[in-house]
């Protein structure tokens, strides 16, 4: 825990600290049942008198906030931590985005990410590429060894029959009523995105997107030449009154969904929020493509797909291991109901004909030998702990105009920035500090959008520290531009515990 004193602040410094430890409990930085540092190694850390930090802990106490136990310390109190307060504080204003014309930057976005990864001291908090598990010299050797024979041959199109009945496991957990016949292994997640908007959609439709989102779906949509219908996304999800009135007025051909760890944002919509999604589709007869690439890194139970609802056969759901095992395997999988199966196979069969064997006989083994299981509980903790460092560096850091969302899984977290800061001009400004970010521009259907930035947690904890504390001095700089209020003598940043 980092806790920022301004020494010549006409407030005093234990009603600073006791504001400091309030917010970080409210943004979910410190949750119920965590415990305060110790009033030694507080003052010791913050260089203060001992009574200064009784008093901040009295203050806190007295407001419910935290509740001291006989010998133990103080301790985050769970009434004062209703769950409301680890909700987000995002709360974007925004209309609904039909761009004229497109600019993708996905190329460069791409390129740019995957260099940045290879370049020594770089902080690149602006993709998440999940470590890869430690065994996989074990699995891939054992994998080789075990179907030698047709590992090297031809295979169709669909995929390997026991990954696709591995996965149908799966997902049957995750509530969905699926079988091996119902899924389409494909090259990626990215494969099976393009895979189903080729096959809805033609020049000139209507497409519905939440905004922000994927921009390699945004992408994809305009090499169709599809006319983007961007809805906002609100703490909850997309807007569904907006979504109701523009399927009435527009008649659009898809909607693209994220539901559960949406990209950029993190956010997971609630069963009743995916169940009236669904029904307005059906009003509207629009087929939906829900694309949960981050769905395995969830911290908590989330409610089943939209997919699970659908007995229409009007959603087409996307899901990979590029997030969950290794992006370089190029291993995703969609699950495609009723007639529209066939038709989206014999597609498939004229990309590639069929997806690397040996990539699906991998995966096929860490599933078969609970590896991935135990791979994914190993990452989620981690995760869990990098994002929760990541809140306490923003907090810590960022300008208090800032808010950011609090997302209950996946690799990273939307933060949405004061109108006029120019994230571009930051972003040059960041790299030439060895930080990379990815700028909130890029996510929305126009390229512009509310300023924002998506921030990987994917790090480690020095880098988290590291990248967020470079990115809240540039934030302060363009924000507090000929302002007094950050000059450095009127700080000092304390390390604590
Ligand atoms: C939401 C979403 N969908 C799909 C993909 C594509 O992933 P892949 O093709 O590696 O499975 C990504 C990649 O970042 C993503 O974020």
């Amino acid at each position: 825990m980092k806790i920022l004193l301004e020494r010549q602040s006409s407030k005093p410094i234990y009603l600073q600290i006791r504001d400091r430890i309030s917010r970080l409990i409210k943004s979910g930085a410190l949750q119920s049942g965590d415990r305060l540092p110790s009033i030694r190694c507080l003052a010791e850390s913050l260089q203060v008198n001992k009574l200064t930090i009784i008093e901040a802990y009295n203050v806190l106490e007295a407001d419910g906030v935290v509740c001291a136990r006989q010998g133990a310390g103080y301790f985050v109190n769970s009434a004062s931590v209703p769950s409301a307060n680890l909700k987000s504080t995002f709360a974007p204003a925004q209309n609904v985005i039909i761009p004229k014309q497109g600019g993708s930057s996905f190329f460069d976005m791409c390129t740019a990410a995957v260099h940045a990864q290879s370049q020594p001291g770089m902080i690149n908090l602006s993709i998440g590429f999940p470590h890869p598990p430690k065994d996989i010299d074990l699995i891939a050797r054992r994998a080789l060894r075990q179907t030698p024979d047709t590992l090297f041959q031809y295979d169709l199109p669909q995929g390997q029959l026991t990954l696709r009945r591995q996965i149908a496991q799966m997902l049957i957990q995750q509530g969905m009523e699926v079988s091996a016949d119902n899924l389409i292994i494909t090259n990626g997640s990215e494969q099976g995105l393009s895979l189903i908007l080729q096959y809805h959609i033609q020049p000139g439709d209507w497409v519905i997107v939440e905004s922000p989102t994927y921009f390699g779906a945004i992408a994809i949509l305009e090499k169709l030449k599809a006319k983007i219908i961007g809805i906002p996304m609100t703490a909850e999800g997309m807007n569904l009154e907006l979504l109701e009135q523009y399927l009435k007025s527009h008649h659009p051909k898809l909607i693209y969904t994220i539901s559960t760890l949406h990209n950029p944002t993190g956010i997971t919509t609630t069963q009743a929020h995916r169940q009236e999604l669904l029904r307005l589709a059906e009003k509207y007869e629009c087929p939906i493509l829900e694309d949960n690439a981050y769905e395995g890194l969830c911290f908590e139970m989330v409610p089943p797909p939209i997919k699970a609802f659908d007995k229409q056969d009007l959603v087409t759901y996307v899901n990979t291991f590029s997030k969950t095992l290794m992006p370089g395997l190029r291993v995703g999988y969609m699950v495609v109901t009723g007639k529209h199966y066939q038709d989206i196979l014999e597609q498939k069969l004229l990309y590639d004909f069929h997806t690397s064997t040996v990539s699906q006989a991998i995966v096929s083994e860490y599933l078969a030998s609970g590896h991935l299981r135990r791979h994914l509980k190993q990452m989620r903790a981690e995760l869990l702990q990098s994002r929760n460092l990541m809140l306490q560096a923003l907090e810590c850091y960022f300008p208090e105009e800032a808010r950011w969302t609090v997302p209950n899984g996946g690799l990273f977290l939307w933060v949405q920035l004061p109108e006029n800061l120019p994230t571009k001009t930051i972003r040059i400004e960041a790299l030439s500090q060895n930080v990379l970010l990815a700028c909130g521009s890029a996510f929305f259907p126009d390229k512009q959008g509310y300023p924002a930035m998506r921030l990987s947690y994917c790090l480690t904890p020095e880098e988290i520290e590291k990248g967020i504390s470079i990115l809240g001095k540039l934030l302060k700089k363009h924000l507090y531009k000929g302002c007094e209020r950050i000059s450095n003598n009127h700080q000092t940043l304390v390390h604590s515990i």
